[in-house]
């Protein structure tokens, strides 16, 4: 469905701070494939992400989605099929305006935007419908302003936003690595409660190998600008962390090494 085929990207070209953030991705994604993507640090797995979105364009490569070329697309023209969800809890959802208005938002992505049409009667039985997936009672604080939920609660607003329309594809870049661990395992249920139930096709980072392992039909690890590993189906379900340890050790001749990945 969304192919990327030797995606290179250089940063910093020509001077002495020049980087190889990409060298050479190829991946084939499918319709309804659930990646969960991992890597040491700067492997290029933000940047892999971003290059899909279209915040910049790669140096060479192409990507396709359903068979037409989009390299040369510019971001608000990808924004239509794509549904982001960031590390920070306060980018993807705006803090002055309500719960309803932020909805009422992202319910015209791809649209033309601007809240003229209003909050109506209807769509707030739609928002507090989703809201109440949650579990958190914010479909019960619809004219409350963002700014007042928590991080846990804010990044769960944005995977509903992030969903509401539904993406071709949706980007996760390590979506829950500001949370503590409880709330980071709440919004994790909430993302693979989504993406199963809609069918989603999903490339999900993160730096915990064990939410890599169980989330997912697919898993790919990223080093050095290269895919270097795609496991999937009953391959991946066999995986454990040590596997994934043992795997990298085998492919680079050095032991994994990460500040962020837990391998627990
Ligand atoms: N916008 C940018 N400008 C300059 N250099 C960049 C930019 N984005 C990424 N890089 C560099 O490209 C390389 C790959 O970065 P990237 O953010 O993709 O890594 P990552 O796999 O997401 O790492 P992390 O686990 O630390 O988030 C790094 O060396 C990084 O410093
Ligand atoms: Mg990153």
């Amino acid at each position: 469905m969304l192919t990327l085929e030797g995606i290179t990207k250089r940063f910093h070209k020509g001077s002495i701070n020049e980087v190889l953030a990409l060298d050479g991705v190829d991946l084939n994604i499918r319709q309804g494939d659930f990646i969960t993507v991992i890597g040491s640090n700067g492997a290029g797995k933000s940047t892999t992400l971003n290059c899909v979105a279209g915040c910049f364009f790669p140096d060479k490569g192409t990507i396709s989605l359903h068979g037409e070329n989009i390299t040369a697309w510019p971001e608000h023209k990808r924004a239509r099929f794509i549904g982001r969800v960031f590390q920070d809890p306060l980018m993807g959802s705006a803090a002055s305006l309500s719960i309803e208005e932020n909805m009422a938002l992202a319910d015209r992505r791809g649209k033309s935007r601007g809240l003229s049409r209003g909050v109506k009667a209807r769509d707030r039985d739609r928002f507090r419908e989703l809201l109440s997936q949650i579990g958190l009672g914010l479909e019960d604080r619809l004219k409350d302003k963002v700014g007042l939920l928590s991080g846990g609660q804010r990044q769960s607003l944005t995977m509903i936003m992030a969903t509401m329309v539904r993406p071709d594809i949706l980007l996760l870049d390590e979506h829950t690595a500001a949370l503590d661990p409880k709330t980071a395992g709440h919004v994790l249920e909430l993302t693979d409660k989504i993406v199963e139930s809609q069918k989603l096709t999903t490339l999900m980072v993160t730096h915990n190998m064990n939410h890599a392992l169980t989330l997912g039909n697919r898993l790919i690890m990223m080093h050095q600008g290269r895919v270097i590993l795609n496991i999937e189906g009953e391959e991946k379900s066999r995986f454990s962390v040590e596997d994934l340890l043992e795997r990298f050790f085998s492919l680079k001749g050095e032991a994994f090494s990460s500040d962020k990945m837990l391998l627990v």
